[in-house]
């Protein structure tokens, strides 16, 4: 049967696509079907239609999957922030281990490796750590809400829907963050509802509200929040920053990033410290670290630390060891395997990111990490001595090729690969399996209800 744009179909959905899209199939030919899930019977209406696959949405449901459950989130299906609530969170690991072992297989090209259950998350709602908010002069109504008389649309700060950058749902409760996290995130709307100075808008690039980023510390119980305006201007912040600290004492950091450009990212061109100290204290284990407003930390602080003992278990580490970390951050990898090998040494492209990973060397007393800036591309050749184990965590991107030659000619014993995207893991592997045994993955997962997933494999230089 020919599958045409527009044309409606009674579809099974039989398996599950990375990206989190439903897949069925019409005489051998896919057809993904957004927020489907294996198990559902549905009709479905053919959007895209390519030579060798189509895009549909679902009409109706006439048969929902035995896997589906109820979202508690008002705007599930709708908001950006994360798209599988509506499916059980152990049939979420089974299809992340999955897809981690479809890549190796597919784009890899490597068979038998052992793909372990994923990790959970400690926390399957309530665990991110950081949120960002965007504002918007309008919101973007909810379904149940269009055509209804006497809606009030005017000005969101909340979530986008997916894939755009204006529609921006007004969000009262996000459950991926604390409840404290809902109340600081209403009494800011509020005070900005009240403001004389206008929200940003999105398409006229005008106003002075653009964003709000709140992070929270898991091991203190503490807050951050930045306000992200396009102007500096106190007369309007300070009060807003006074007002927070008064009904929330255990906010401890309170900034405005300032920024004119017109890019939808809310990091400031300078920032003005408000409140308290300028960043947030959390922890991963046993270490602290200093979290300013920009600096990149894991999401989820718990799944950050399922991730590194992973990762320190597979680097079988003796304690005399001398260890690379490629992609190192803020320095978080080699800070937390310090206290177990002989020294570190990280190589990191941004520049505020290593100087945080030496900030974070001196509040816990770490004198066996050191840092190496600039492009690992052009900064390898540093290495000049084999290390023993050589840690990878590279961007969604993957690797360089010419990074991985150059890993391919330092030849460490021990690799351990950390990902965040199993396709760019499974192609980087490729090119480095002659050279490397593929002994094991462990996927660890830090995003329930989304379909992203950590990764770590073991490598064992071949004999
Ligand atoms: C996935 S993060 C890893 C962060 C860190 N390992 C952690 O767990 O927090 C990848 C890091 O690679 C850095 N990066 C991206 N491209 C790079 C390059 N070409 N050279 C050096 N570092 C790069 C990014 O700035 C980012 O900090």
């Amino acid at each position: 049967m020919a599958v045409k744009k527009g044309q409606e179909l009674e579809l099974e959905i039989t398996g599950i696509a990375f990206g989190g899209k439903g897949i069925a199939k019409v005489d051998g030919f896919t057809i993904f079907v957004d927020k489907a899930v294996p198990g559902d019977r549905v009709i479905a209406r053919i959007g895209k239609k390519k030579k060798s696959y189509a895009e549909a949405r679902i009409f109706s449901i006439i048969e929902a999957s035995p896997d589906r459950i109820k979202a508690p989130c008002l705007y599930s299906g709708l908001c950006g922030g994360c798209k599988w609530q509506f499916l059980d969170y152990a049939k979420q690991l089974e299809y992340k281990r999955m897809h981690v072992e479809e890549s190796l297989d597919h784009i890899g090209g490597i068979k038998d490796v052992k793909v372990h259950p994923v990790i959970p998350s400690d926390r399957v709602f309530e665990y991110r750590n950081k949120m960002e908010f965007s504002c918007a002069e309008k919101r973007w109504l909810l379904p149940e809400e269009l055509g209804r008389e006497g809606i009030e649309a005017g000005f969101a700060l909340g979530l986008h829907v997916p894939g755009t950058f204006f529609k921006v749902l007004d969000i009262d409760v996000c459950h991926l963050q604390k409840p404290q996290g809902n109340d600081i995130l209403r009494d800011v709307r509020e005070y900005m509802r009240k403001s004389d100075k206008p929200i940003y808008g999105l398409r006229s690039n005008e106003g002075f509200w653009r964003f709000l980023m709140i992070r929270h510390s898991t091991a203190h119980d503490q807050w951050m929040v930045n306000i992200i305006t396009s102007e500096n201007c106190p007369a309007e912040v300070q009060p807003l920053a006074e007002m927070l600290k008064k009904k929330h004492p255990n906010i401890v950091s309170i900034v405005n990033n300032v920024t004119s450009r017109k890019s939808s990212v809310a990091v400031g061109e300078f920032e003005v410290q408000l409140l308290g100290e300028p960043y947030l204290k959390d922890k991963i284990g046993a270490f602290e670290f200093n979290i300013s407003a920009n600096s990149f930390f894991q999401t989820n602080t718990p799944g950050a630390e399922n991730l590194y003992r992973t990762a320190k278990d597979y680097a079988g580490l003796k304690g005399d060891e001398t260890v690379v970390d490629l992609y190192c951050g803020t320095g978080t990898i080699a800070i937390f395997l310090s206290d177990s090998v002989k020294e570190v040494t990280g190589f990191e492209l941004v520049g505020s990111a290593i100087r945080d990973a030496e900030n974070n060397c001196r509040l816990n007393g770490i004198e066996n990490c050191k840092f190496i800036p600039g492009d690992i591309k052009d900064s390898l050749f540093n290495v000049r001595k084999k290390p023993d184990v050589m840690i990878i965590d590279p961007p969604r991107s993957g690797m360089h090729r010419d990074v991985v030659k150059q890993i391919l000619d330092i030849a460490p014993e021990r690799i351990v690969y950390v990902s965040c995207n199993p396709a760019t893991m499974a192609r980087d592997l490729e090119m480095m399996k002659d050279h490397y045994d593929i002994l094991e993955v462990q996927p660890v997962d830090m995003f329930p209800h989304t379909y992203h997933i950590e990764s770590v494999a073991k490598l064992r230089l071949k004999k």
